[in-house]
């Protein structure tokens, strides 16, 4: 089993009866669809799940996870998803797939908000390995690219991988992926881009998470909020 696997299968043991549980996106989010299948399967574990992009959508319908639709619920128990980068602080980087406006808005609705990474993704810094990703309304890119240079930021849009087109998320928006200068810390950057017109959503997640679950060379490692 890798680290992904084992964090994902230690996570998915913590999930308890009755709970509503959001499905994040990514590989180590579908490691852990899976083990909550299994769990539900062989245990009788009554979960309700609420997916956060088509992707889980659909692996957990084939898994067999009672699903209930986003715009039916107001909150949940529990959201449970990977990330790009987390810090020791508890701000973690998300969106490198497509799906972060669903992701965010799961993770703000839930009681706690449990991450799973393996030790590769713990950096000091938010934007230490990757861009930030900026989703914005497509008519209004070139202004957004704007305001996020006059606060030190350098990027421009992010292409399809085989670079004949811009992507689009699952939300119907075009990313600025934007590199930002180090000295701005995640709560400085979070609360400028929270403030700028045109965004729809930001990979800046900041004071969301309540548990962050570390696997480095099969050990897990548990930080939880101080909040
Ligand atoms: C989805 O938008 C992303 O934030 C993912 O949660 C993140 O990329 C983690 O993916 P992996 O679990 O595949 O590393």
């Amino acid at each position: 089993m890798n680290d992904k696997q084992k964090v994902a299968v230690h996570v998915a043991n913590l999930i308890e009866q009755g709970m509503v549980v959001g499905l994040g996106t990514g590989s180590t989010a579908n490691y852990f669809i899976e083990h909550l299948a299994k769990r539900r399967q062989e245990e009788g574990l009554d979960v309700t799940a609420v997916a956060s992009s088509v992707v889980s959508t659909i692996k957990a319908q084939q898994l067999g996870l009672p699903l209930l639709a986003i715009e039916h619920i107001s909150q949940l128990d529990l959201y449970v998803d990977g990330a790009d980068e987390v810090t020791l602080g508890m701000s973690l980087l998300k969106g490198r797939g497509f799906d972060l406006v669903k992701e965010k808005l799961l993770a703000k609705a839930s009681e706690q908000f449990y991450v799973m990474v393996d030790n590769e993704k713990v950096v000091s810094r938010i934007g230490e390995k990757f861009p930030i990703p900026v989703e914005v309304t497509p008519f209004a890119w070139k202004m957004v690219l704007r305001s996020l240079q006059q606060i030190g930021g350098d990027g421009d849009l992010r292409q399809t991988s085989n670079g004949d087109g811009l992507a689009i998320t699952s939300h119907g928006s075009l990313v600025l992926d934007m590199t930002f200068d180090s000295s701005l810390a995640a709560d400085e950057l979070n609360a400028e881009l929270n403030t700028i017109p045109g965004i729809v959503e930001h990979g800046i997640f900041h004071y969301l998470a309540t548990d962050i679950f570390v696997a480095n060379q099969g050990e897990i490692e548990h930080l939880d909020s101080p909040q």
